[in-house]
């Protein structure tokens, strides 16, 4: 029986346009696919945990090419903060660690992985092998975001013969000039190169996975080029999009929110249930908006996943957003997920 008592919206920064080819292909997906994600939408809502996350996002490296305004990344780095009171590294998750993890994830029954958190997937040198290994051992959902400033053609074919389900590239406005002040170091005609290329190779090939996707991050100073952005990506990708700008922890200012939005007073946290996040370093933590590490829930260089997914302070947080009390956790109470409902 669903829980009445708290609201657990699911995927509230996101509002997609499906291409017809989008549809047709999420309905070919296997039974296992099918499944897993009707368990993404009702395990949240349920609170049912399984014996580990359904999805499981590795940082590959925190190294980043560009320098985006709005990226908690480039704020961080800017103003010097401290992540877990140390200052911020551009690192690499080591290919060792990474099997290991992946091999830990497939026991545990994780059906997805995505490989970026907060720096550029194709900036490691490893990017193609990890996507083969996390295939090959049977992960059926291997998603990432990248700027696609370093996709060639050499790497846009071995991702998709290597087994990628998912690439999401992210493109914030359709105009060059807005483009390159967001994306800073990024060049407009290129990249937009970069993306029709990796579409036609896959054609090519003869395949449609992996699915792609462009995503703007919506803004206030964005926002009225949506329509235009859609008519630029609507015949080259299967799926366009658009995620809400995110406050992140209130590091960055509030000043590019869309709209001013009340908090959801019986919020409950989705991810909770559905995902983990390692860093590149293997710090493990709850959430994607918890770019400090203030809520470090283990490091997997050292414990298992399985022991780090249900421990004391992991079921902690449960604990309290199923009651409803996520506002007495410091990094839930300045989350922008709670002024989302569905
Ligand atoms: C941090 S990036 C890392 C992956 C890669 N470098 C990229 O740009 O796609 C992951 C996603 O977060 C988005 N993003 C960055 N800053 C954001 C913000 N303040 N609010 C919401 N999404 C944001 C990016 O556009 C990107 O789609
Ligand atoms: S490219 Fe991605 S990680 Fe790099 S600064 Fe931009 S949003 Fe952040």
């Amino acid at each position: 029986m669903e829980n009445n008592k708290t609201k657990v919206p699911v995927d509230t920064y996101i509002g997609e346009i499906r291409s017809e080819a989008a549809k047709k292909w999420d309905e070919s997906r296997p039974d296992e696919y099918k499944e897993y994600r009707r368990k993404w939408v009702e395990n949240p809502k349920n609170f049912i945990l399984e014996e580990g996350p359904l999805n499981l996002d590795l940082e590959v490296t925190s190294y980043c090419n560009l320098k985006c305004p709005m990226c908690p990344r480039t704020v961080m780095i800017r103003d010097n903060l401290k992540v877990n009171g140390k200052k911020f590294e551009s690192g690499y998750m080591d290919l060792d660690l990474f099997k290991n993890l992946i091999d830990q994830a497939v026991e545990m029954g994780v059906k997805a992985i995505k490989l970026n958190w907060l720096g550029e997937p194709l900036a490691h040198k490893n990017i193609v092998e990890m996507v083969a290994y996390a295939k090959q051992k049977g992960i059926i959902d291997i998603l990432m975001n990248t700027n696609a400033v370093f996709l060639t053609e050499k790497l846009s074919r071995e991702l998709i013969e290597a087994g990628l389900d998912k690439l999401s590239f992210s493109f914030d406005s359709p105009q060059k000039e807005d483009y390159e002040k967001i994306r800073i170091g990024a060049n407009f005609d290129k990249v937009i190169e970069n993306i029709k290329t990796f579409n036609k190779i896959r054609t090519e090939l003869g395949k449609d996975t992996p699915q792609t996707r462009v995503s703007m991050v919506l803004m206030k100073s964005n926002q009225h080029q949506y329509q235009d952005f859609v008519n630029l990506f609507k015949d080259v990708v299967d799926v366009v999009a658009y995620s809400n700008y995110s406050d992140h922890e209130e590091i960055i200012g509030a000043d590019e929110k869309t709209e001013k939005r009340e908090k959801i007073k019986n919020f409950s946290c989705a991810q909770l249930w559905q995902r983990m996040f390692v860093t590149w370093d293997g710090d493990v933590i709850v959430c994607c908006v918890d770019i400090m590490r203030n809520y470090i829930v283990g490091n997997a260089k050292h414990e298992k996943l399985k022991d780090i997914w249900k421990n004391q302070k992991y079921e902690y947080m449960r604990k309290k957003h199923k009651k409803g009390e996520y506002m007495d956790i410091p990094i839930c109470s300045k989350c922008d997920a709670a002024e989302f409902d569905e």
